[in-house]
């Protein structure tokens, strides 16, 4: 595991909002919650929607195509219809980039 560059820190999500990277051809979500960031993988278990486009409530990331919610923190699944937790990654901002632990 190490931390890769996958986007620039400028476009670090606000607090309180996501964000999509992409390295790879692996898409990772970038949630902000309370200043601090956190990756999950961007493909919801349930059928593949892009959870950066889904909201962000305090930890929960809620799919935007069927409700389906997961803890940004753990990966778990707080809401069904998903059953399969998440992929989470650790983010940092180093110098001007933005890195996540693949
Ligand atoms: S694709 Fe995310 S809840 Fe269905």
């Amino acid at each position: 595991m190490a931390f890769v560059t996958v986007g620039k820190a400028e476009d670090a999500p606000p607090e309180g909002e996501l964000a999509r990277f992409e390295l790879n051809g692996t898409a990772i979500a970038v949630a902000n919650v309370g200043g601090g960031l956190h990756g999950i993988a961007d493909a919801c278990t349930h059928a593949q929607c892009s959870l950066s486009e889904g909201d962000l409530d305090g930890t929960h990331v809620v799919c935007a195509c069927h409700v389906g919610t997961f803890d940004v923190l753990t990966g778990e699944v707080v809401a069904a219809p998903p059953r399969t937790p998440a992929s989470v990654y650790a983010v940092r901002i180093e110098g001007d980039d933005l890195q996540v632990e693949m």
